[in-house]
C-alpha cells in the first residue's frame, strides 16, 4: 500500500521557518452583494469565485437538448478555436484539466527517465508532478524577486547534457520574460512550455501568453479567470504537437484501425458540457481581463496607504491580468503574514499563503536536500494573496483592505 512522506519540520532545518502554519478558521460575517441590489447577503468574501453571466446556461441547455454531453458534440471544436484564437495560437486542444494539459504536452516529446526539465520551484506541484509523471526528472531554479517568476540567468546555468524542455510559470497572471527564455532556449535547442495555468489574457509585450513557447497549458479550475469547472487547454502554433496531443487526449487510437495503439495514450478527454461552459466563458474574456486589472489598480491605490505591504509587480513590458492579487507583508508591518491571515480570517475574509516551493514539499524533499532556494522561500515566508475574483466590487475591495489596515492596529 502508498505510505505517505511524513515531513517532519525539525527534519527540514531552518527551511521549517517559512512552512505557513495551519489554515485559520473563517468565521461568517454578512456582507450585501451589490450586484443583486443589496438583497442578496453572503456570508464570506471568498478569495475567488466564477462569474458564470454570459451564455454558460444557454450553450450547456443546447448540449443537453441536443443529446451531445460526452467529449464528442461541436462546442469541443468550438470552444479551442475560439480560446486559441485569443490567446494568439494556431492550435488548442482541450483536456480535463490544467495538470494532464501540461502532462499531454511534455508527452509528445518522448520525455525518457533521465531527462531533465526545467522548472521554477515556486509554482504549484502540478508543474512538478507533470515531469515526474513522465519518468523525467525537474530540475529547479529560483525566482527573481521583481516579478517572482523564474530567474532567467539561473535557467541558462541549469541546462545541462540532460536537459530537454523549460517549463516557465506566469505566475499569479504576470508574464515570464519569454524573449530572453526563448533565445536560451534556442541557443540549447530546448522545447519551452509555457504553464499559463493561471494567466489566462496575460500580455508578454504585445503578444498573448499561450503562443510564446512552443506549447502552453492552461488550467479551467473554478477559480480561474476562465472557468469550465474542471478543464485545460494545451495551445500551440506547431502542427505536430497539437495533432500529437489531441491523438495522446484520446487513447492514441489510430485512423487505420480503430483499437490499434502505436502509442501510450491517456483519455483526458473534456466534455461537450464543459467546452459549452468554457466558450461562453472565453466570449466574456476582456471583459474579466478588465475586471481583474482595475480591481487590482483599485488595491494597489487603497494599500499604498499601509505601512508595510508590497503590492504586486507588473514590469514595464507586462500585461498582469493579477489572476490573484498577492502582496507581501513586510516586518515594518508589524505582525506576520499568519497572524494577518487569522485576522482577516476572523471577520471573513478568505485568503491563501504563496506556494510551498517544491524543495520544500513531501514528495520532493529528499530529492532536492541541501539545495536552497532565497527568493522562492521569502515569497513562501511572507507572500498571501486577497480575495481577487472578477466580480469583486469596490466596496468588497475597501472592506478588505480597511480589515488588512485594522488588523495591523491589533
Ligand atoms: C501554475 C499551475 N500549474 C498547473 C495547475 C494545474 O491545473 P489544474 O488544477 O486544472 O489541474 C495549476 C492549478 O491551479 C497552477 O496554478
Amino acid at each position: 500500500m502508498l505510505q505517505p512522506r511524513e515531513l517532519r519540520l525539525e527534519e527540514m532545518g531552518d527551511l521549517a521557518e517559512i512552512i505557513p502554519g495551519p489554515e485559520p478558521a473563517l468565521q461568517m460575517a454578512v456582507y450585501p452583494i451589490p450586484s443583486f441590489g443589496g438583497r442578496a447577503r453572503r456570508s464570506i468574501i471568498p478569495v475567488c469565485e466564477p462569474t458564470l453571466s454570459g451564455n454558460e446556461l444557454k450553450y450547456v441547455t443546447d448540449a443537453v437538448e441536443t443529446n451531445w454531453i460526452s467529449s464528442a458534440g461541436s462546442y469541443i471544436p468550438r470552444f479551442e478555436e475560439c480560446f486559441a484564437e485569443k490567446m494568439g495560437a494556431r492550435y488548442g486542444v482541450a483536456c480535463a484539466n490544467g495538470t494532464v494539459a501540461l502532462h499531454l504536452a511534455l508527452a509528445t516529446l518522448g520525455l525518457e527517465p533521465g531527462d531533465e526539465v526545467i522548472i521554477p520551484t515556486f509554482t504549484m506541484i502540478a508543474t512538478a508532478n507533470a515531469v515526474t509523471y513522465l519518468g523525467a526528472r525537474p530540475v529547479l531554479v529560483d525566482s527573481e524577486p521583481c516579478t517572482w517568476n523564474m530567474d532567467m540567468n539561473q535557467v541558462e546555468a541549469a541546462v545541462t547534457a540532460r536537459t530537454r524542455a523549460i517549463i516557465p510559470v506566469h505566475t499569479y497572471g504576470h508574464p515570464v520574460d519569454m524573449d530572453a527564455l526563448m533565445h536560451i532556449a534556442d541557443r540549447h535547442g530546448l522545447f519551452v512550455l509555457e504553464d499559463a495555468a493561471e494567466a489566462h489574457g496575460a500580455r508578454y509585450q504585445d503578444r498573448g501568453v499561450g503562443s510564446l513557447g512552443h506549447a502552453a497549458a492552461f488550467s479551467f479550475y473554478g477559480n480561474k479567470i476562465i472557468t469550465t469547472g474542471e478543464g485545460g487547454m494545451v495551445t500551440t502554433n506547431r502542427e505536430d504537437v497539437a495533432r500529437l496531443a489531441w491523438n495522446l487526449r484520446d487513447h492514441a487510437f489510430s485512423t487505420e484501425r480503430h483499437f490499434w495503439h502505436k502509442f501510450l495514450g491517456y483519455n483526458y478527454r473534456m466534455t461537450n458540457l464543459q467546452a459549452a461552459i468554457g466558450l461562453a466563458q472565453t466570449e466574456q474574456l476582456e471583459k474579466f481581463v478588465a475586471a481583474r486589472r482595475s480591481n487590482a489598480a483599485c488595491y494597489t491605490q487603497l494599500l499604498r496607504a499601509i505601512p508595510g505591504i508590497t503590492t504586486p509587480p507588473e514590469a514595464p513590458w507586462a500585461t498582469n491580468v493579477f489572476w490573484m492579487y498577492g502582496i507581501m507583508v513586510e516586518k515594518e508591518f508589524g505582525i506576520s503574514r499568519d497572524e494577518l491571515r487569522r485576522r482577516l480570517a476572523q471577520r471573513g475574509i478568505e485568503t491563501r499563503t504563496f506556494f510551498i516551493p517544491m524543495h520544500c514539499q513531501p514528495i520532493y524533499f529528499d530529492q532536492y536536500r541541501g539545495q536552497r532556494f532565497p527568493v522562492a522561500e521569502d515569497l513562501c515566508r511572507r507572500g498571501l494573496y486577497l480575495p481577487s475574483a472578477s466580480a469583486l466590487t469596490r466596496d468588497d475591495i475597501e472592506t478588505v483592505v480597511e480589515a488588512v489596515a485594522e488588523a495591523r492596529k491589533g
